[in-house]
């Protein structure tokens, strides 16, 4: 019998193949580095708008694409469209970065409307539709979610936090009460990510950004936990569409987090040492990462050897190139002109 496995090559570092050329995209690969980004950017009423406008936000998917080819289109979106579905108020401010109203008690829960989110986030299926029209035969459409207690974090903290005190305190004192909203938030993620998966989306990512500011056993329950609960809901309606997991900054913690979550890959922030990451965890699964996002702005000598000593270290078990965390703003499209470069030739040529 004529094997059959997937022929994307994204899909085929899923499948557990070991291929010569990464497969690669970048998180955050739409964005203000982009003058086609910017440019789109300065029409929209406000960010929000531009997340919720199929026309739009499929286009900035594919603004990227076009430019360099990556093996993997991330829909254009917020992992924040989730509390603004359920009700709660968002805005985002040019500087500060989101601002939400806080949530701080079981009375606000009950305010939430998770009755909503098919409709709400209606506009985003649609954006998924219109990409997966819109790609190649061998492009990857990636959907994507916030994991649960990062999206507790800016729905309790009311915007980005530098200690958490807020959300660590009601989860700490009160869990029972904390663990509804996590309850609710998982529930809501299936329901996001299902919506997505039969728009056309073809893998999955949670993004857990803050899941490195807990101690072991609360990164159990809040991270862990959560996470393993969405993989196993979304694995019972959708056999064979990978889900990668992002616990940035988890540590020592990445390798639990791979076998007991049931995620097919992890992604890895820029800390984890690729030595390791070998060793430990692409027995386990798909490693996605992890090149420093400021060599992307540095460019030249200094970017090419790190590239080459990831793809050294990696390239011998299923690995997804990428960077450690999203692309910055001040990066130059040219050198990530020049890192779709490195990635299209075998190591030794
Ligand atoms: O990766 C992609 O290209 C897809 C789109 C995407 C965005 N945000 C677009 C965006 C994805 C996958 C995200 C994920 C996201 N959003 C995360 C998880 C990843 C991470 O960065 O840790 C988080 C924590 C958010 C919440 C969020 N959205 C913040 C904190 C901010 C403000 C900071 C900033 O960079 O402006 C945003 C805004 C945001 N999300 C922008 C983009 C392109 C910038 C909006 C603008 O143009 O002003």
């Amino acid at each position: 019998m004529i094997q059959t496995g997937p022929r994307k090559p994204l899909l085929r570092a899923f499948a557990g193949e070991t291929l010569p050329l990464p497969p690669w995209w970048l998180m955050r690969q739409a964005g203000r580095y982009l003058p086609e980004y910017r440019q789109v950017r300065a029409k929209a009423h406000d960010f929000i708008e531009l997340c919720l406008t199929p026309a739009l936000a499929a286009e900035l998917t594919l603004q990227p694409i076009r430019r360099y080819g990556m093996d993997g289109a991330i829909l254009f979106s917020d992992i924040l469209m989730l509390p603004h579905a359920l009700g709660q108020k968002l805005a985002y401010h040019e500087r500060e970065g989101p601002v939400l109203e806080r949530i701080e008690d079981t009375a606000g829960i009950a305010r939430l409307a998770p009755d909503r989110i098919a409709s709400s986030l209606e506009p985003v299926f649609e954006t998924v539709r219109r990409v997966r029209d819109a790609l190649d035969s061998r492009t990857t459409l990636i959907g994507f979610a916030g994991a649960p207690w990062t999206v507790a974090t800016y729905m309790v903290e009311g915007s980005g936090s530098r200690d958490f005190r807020r959300v660590k305190n009601w989860a700490y004192r009160d869990p029972g009460a904390f663990n509804s909203l996590i309850d609710l938030l998982s529930a809501a993620t299936v329901e996001y990510l299902a919506g997505q998966i039969e728009a056309g989306a073809e893998v999955v990512q949670l993004f857990d950004s803050w899941a490195g500011v807990l101690p072991e056993p609360a990164f159990a329950r809040w991270v862990i936990e959560p996470t393993r609960s969405i993989v196993a809901a979304l694995k019972r309606r959708f056999v064979n569409c990978p889900v990668i997991g992002f616990p940035r900054a988890a540590g020592v913690l990445h390798e639990r987090y791979l076998r007991e979550t049931g995620v097919d890959g992890i992604s890895l922030d820029t800390t984890v040492p690729p030595g390791y990451a070998n060793q430990h965890l692409q027995p386990h699964g798909t490693v996605q990462g992890n090149l420093d996002p400021v060599l992307l702005i540095v460019g030249g000598a200094a970017l090419e050897e790190e590239v080459r000593r990831l793809r050294q270290m990696l390239c011998t078990g299923p690995y997804i190139f990428n960077l450690g965390h999203g692309v910055l703003p001040e990066t130059s499209p040219d050198n990530v002109q020049t890192l779709a470069r490195l990635l299209a030739v075998p190591l030794d040529a």
